[in-house]
């Protein structure tokens, strides 16, 4: 038996599309029949589209807010003590890449004689992070606070310069190595490019605008081979997309101190090695592989020479960026507005004493008490430099700066903090 619809389908063909279209029209009729209906419908799906969209803002904003660990009342009042200047006339200091090696040793030299300084590290794993934690615990029990962040992170930049009224920057964090520049490129346009402009955007709106101090780098001489370099020969050669990063930080740099009157100053270090280094740098891994009896790499020069650094001492690094912070004058826009000329400088911070690498590693042997394993190498076209060599005459006239470290002493000091921090005794892991 069919069913019964199919019944008074057969049955009234005609009558059911009758009944049909009018019973379409009813419903059209009942839905659009009114304009004002129609306009209720088009406002209720406009409501719940935006209550949707602001509700993912929400949702989003809330879990960085959260993941990023800053903000609240807690982390305002860590900011403000770390702030705080213990000493009349004290410097209130933003010190990014703080938990990095220069950063450390700024931070605890200002802390130490009384500034304020508040640090911004995003701990990154270029190298080992426990080192930049350790470094981080070592600042904490000195008083000195690193933020957790991003300089690519406008909302804590804004955030910390609404907080505090900070008089100086002290800019060091950045990618920084030559050789990683050929495996990961766009690190150092995120922290040396995009990073610096975002940090560079919060001074120049910050009130009052923060004096700006920042490490560029030797590396900006690239393949010149006029010695020793001088900040006066020309820098337009980069033999490295690190090198090209700093140069552009100059030229960066150098367009905010003309239309936002920033003030501006440039600290080219060369080869900074000491207690708490970095582990990507020569004198570093050296000490690493000697001591767990692998080999190591020497690169040699064209023509067979040797490699040769202006190997710089971290002590007298840290007193010409302070001097740098003493002699920086103010600068003079506010609102986003140039008010005068503002000072832009760039400075060599070097020992203007370059080591040969092999030299670097005989001083190495004798301090560790162990024969290194050599292989020697013609170097690579890899973007490092055959020597670099400072003419530190400006910074000794203008900064005051001295460096009184040779390579010798500087190694002693640096193999001790490593035997000890890696646990060493007597040339054998401890533990
Ligand atoms: N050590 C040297 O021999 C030498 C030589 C020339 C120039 N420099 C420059 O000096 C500065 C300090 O160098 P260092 O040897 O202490 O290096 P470092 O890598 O130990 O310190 C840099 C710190 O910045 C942090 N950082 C990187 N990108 C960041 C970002 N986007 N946001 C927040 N933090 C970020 C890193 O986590 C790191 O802790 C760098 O600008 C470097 O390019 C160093
Ligand atoms: C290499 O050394 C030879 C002889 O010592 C010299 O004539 C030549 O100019 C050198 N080449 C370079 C590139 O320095
Ligand atoms: C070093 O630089 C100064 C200028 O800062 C210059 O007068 C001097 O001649 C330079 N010295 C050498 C050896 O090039």
């Amino acid at each position: 038996m069919p069913p019964l619809e199919d019944k008074s389908f057969t049955s009234t063909p005609g009558k059911f599309k009758v009944e049909r279209t009018h019973a379409m029209n009813r419903q059209l009729h009942r839905c659009f029949a009114s304009a004002s209906t129609m306009f209720l419908w088009v406002i209720f799906l406009i409501a719940l589209t935006a209550s949707y969209l602001s509700f993912r803002r929400f949702v989003d904003s809330g879990s960085q807010y959260f993941a990023a660990s800053w903000g609240g009342f807690q982390w305002e009042k860590q900011v403000l003590n770390s702030a705080q200047a213990h000493r009349s006339g004290g410097l209130s200091v933003l010190v990014t890449g703080a938990a990095g090696f220069v950063g450390t040793h700024v931070s605890m030299a200002l802390k130490k004689r009384g500034d304020g300084v508040v640090g911004l590290d995003n701990f990154n794993n270029y190298y080992d992070p426990t080192l930049k934690k350790a470094r981080m615990y070592l600042l904490q029990d000195h008083g000195v606070f690193v933020v957790d962040g991003d300089i690519n992170d406008q909302r804590i930049l804004a955030k910390l310069f609404d907080i505090v009224a900070f008089s100086h920057v002290m800019h060091l964090a950045a990618q920084a190595g030559v050789r990683y520049g050929m495996e990961n490129p766009h690190a150092y346009i995120h922290s040396n490019i995009a990073g610096l402009v975002t940090l560079l955007e919060a001074c120049k709106s910050a009130y009052p605008q923060p004096s700006f101090v920042w490490a560029s780098s030797s590396s900006v001489y690239g393949i010149n081979e006029k010695v020793p370099f001088s900040e006066s020969h020309l820098t337009d050669r980069p033999a490295s997309l690190y090198a090209a990063t700093k140069k552009a930080g100059e030229e960066t740099t150098h367009a905010y101190n003309h239309i936002y009157g920033l003030s501006i100053t440039a600290l080219r270090f060369f080869t900074v090695y000491g207690p708490w280094g970095r582990p990507d740098m020569a004198y570093f891994s050296f000490t690493r592989n000697i001591l767990q009896g692998k080999p190591i790499t020497i690169y040699r020069g064209k023509n067979r020479t040797d490699l040769a650094r202006d190997f710089t001492f971290i002590d007298d690094v840290v007193k010409g960026c302070l001097g740098a912070l003493d002699t920086a004058e103010k600068s003079t826009g506010s609102g986003g507005k140039k008010r005068g000329p503002a000072q832009y400088r760039i400075y060599n911070l070097g020992n203007t004493q370059p080591v040969t690498v092999p030299t670097l590693v005989s001083i190495l042997e004798k301090h560790l008490k162990v024969k290194a394993k050599k292989i020697v190498v013609d170097m690579p076209g890899n973007g490092d430099v055959p020597f670099t060599h400072a003419n530190i005459s400006l910074a000794r006239m203008e900064l005051g700066y001295k460096p009184t470290t040779d390579l010798q002493t500087g190694l002693r000091k640096f193999v001790r903090w490593y035997l000890s921090y890696y646990g060493y005794s007597h040339g054998k892991p401890s533990n």
